[in-house]
């Protein structure tokens, strides 16, 4: 089987081309076996795409990296040639960036998408795995959110992953291409960019520095590993039945202070190092998965807890300084 992964540079997708390619020791255990003859990434490497990512299966001879922007149709159509499967991951993906400029999320989230979706259809791709998140659905007081709920995005990147998924179930039905979609909650793990709450805040404590907390720090996420979230995906590319949403979620529900003060705890720093700053606009105030579906059709259920999680996150950023340090001094 031969995968395009789009967006394989950036956190989540490099660490499902980790996992599809094994890495010793690594990210292999309790994923299918999917048994992929060459991997090949699609990505424009934007700030928070990095080859580095990929240094643990960088001599492997079954990946191929093209650096290339999935908005561009004749990149796209010849990165798609000779494929079976397309995983897409790239996007446009930090919240904030969204609310400062939205343009490139609309052209990334949703052209990119539709180039991608039609170069699939051209080449006869046999399964189109498209990546997404719960913040389509909004915001959500109590409860959890089913597949079948009604989207009402209320953020630039969150309308534009909603505009994105509707196009992609769009091509199944209008087209019969095999489409998949898969909504995730929040992840965390290692290589993620220094912007998002997880890797800003421990890389910021264990500089010594204080961290921002949004408002009055009670917005709720559900937090998953982002191994947990591959194994997820990996399930639904190879089993999830054509044309449906899939849930990948069930890690801990916390709110944004609860998950500071583990944090605090996990870098031995005390809550004098927390900033109050005023709060996201339009920021969502929870967000709740049922992934009772991918459980019972699939068998997923998360393998991490957060305690583990968090606190082998925190080692693998302490350990790793060579590969955030850079990326830090680049963005000031
Ligand atoms: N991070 C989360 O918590 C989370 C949760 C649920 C779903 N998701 C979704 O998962 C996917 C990956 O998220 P991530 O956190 O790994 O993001 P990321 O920002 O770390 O990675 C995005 C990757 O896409 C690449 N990219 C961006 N624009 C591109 C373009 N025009 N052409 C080609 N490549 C491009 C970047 O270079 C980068 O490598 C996204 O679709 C996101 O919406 C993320």
């Amino acid at each position: 089987m031969r995968i395009l992964v789009t967006g394989g540079a950036g956190f989540i997708g490099s660490e499902y081309v980790r996992m599809l390619l094994g890495v010793p020791g690594g990210t292999a255990e309790g994923v299918p076996a999917l048994e992929p003859t060459a991997v090949t990434v699609l990505d424009a490497l934007t700030y928070s795409g990095n080859l580095a990512n990929l240094d643990p299966v960088r001599d492997d001879p079954r990946l191929r990296f093209i650096h290339g922007d999935i908005r561009h149709p004749e990149t796209v159509e010849e990165a798609v040639a000779g494929h079976d499967v397309i995983v897409h991951f790239a996007a446009e993906s930090h919240v904030d960036r969204s609310i400062t400029g939205a343009a490139p999320f609309v052209t990334t989230n949703v052209l990119g998408t539709q180039t991608l979706l039609d170069a699939a259809l051209h080449h006869r791709v046999t399964r189109f795995v498209h990546v997404s998140t719960d913040e389509v659905y909004g915001s959500i007081d109590t409860g959890s959110w089913t597949e079948d709920w009604p989207l009402a995005p209320n953020s630039p990147y969150s309308a534009s992953k909603a505009g994105s998924d509707l196009l992609a179930l769009a091509y199944h039905r209008t087209h019969g291409l095999d489409v998949v979609v898969t909504r995730c909650s929040n992840n965390y793990g290692p290589y993620q960019y220094p912007e998002k709450l997880v890797p800003l805040f421990v890389t910021n404590l264990l500089d010594g520095h204080t961290v921002p907390l949004y408002g009055d720090g009670g917005n709720i996420r559900d937090w998953l590993h982002v191994h947990d979230h591959c194994r997820g995906i990996a399930l639904v590319q190879q089993k999830g039945r054509a044309g449906e949403v899939y849930h990948i979620g069930g890690g801990t529900e916390l709110t944004n202070s609860e998950l500071t003060g583990r944090l605090l705890d996990a870098c031995d720093a005390g809550w004098e190092r927390v900033v109050p700053v005023p709060d996201r606009k339009g920021h969502d105030r929870r967000y709740s998965l049922d992934i009772s579906k991918i459980n019972s059709e699939l068998g997923y259920a998360p393998s991490i807890t957060l305690d583990a999680g968090l606190s082998d996150t925190v080692h693998w950023y302490r350990d790793n300084r060579a590969w955030w340090e850079p990326l830090k001094a680049a963005a000031r």
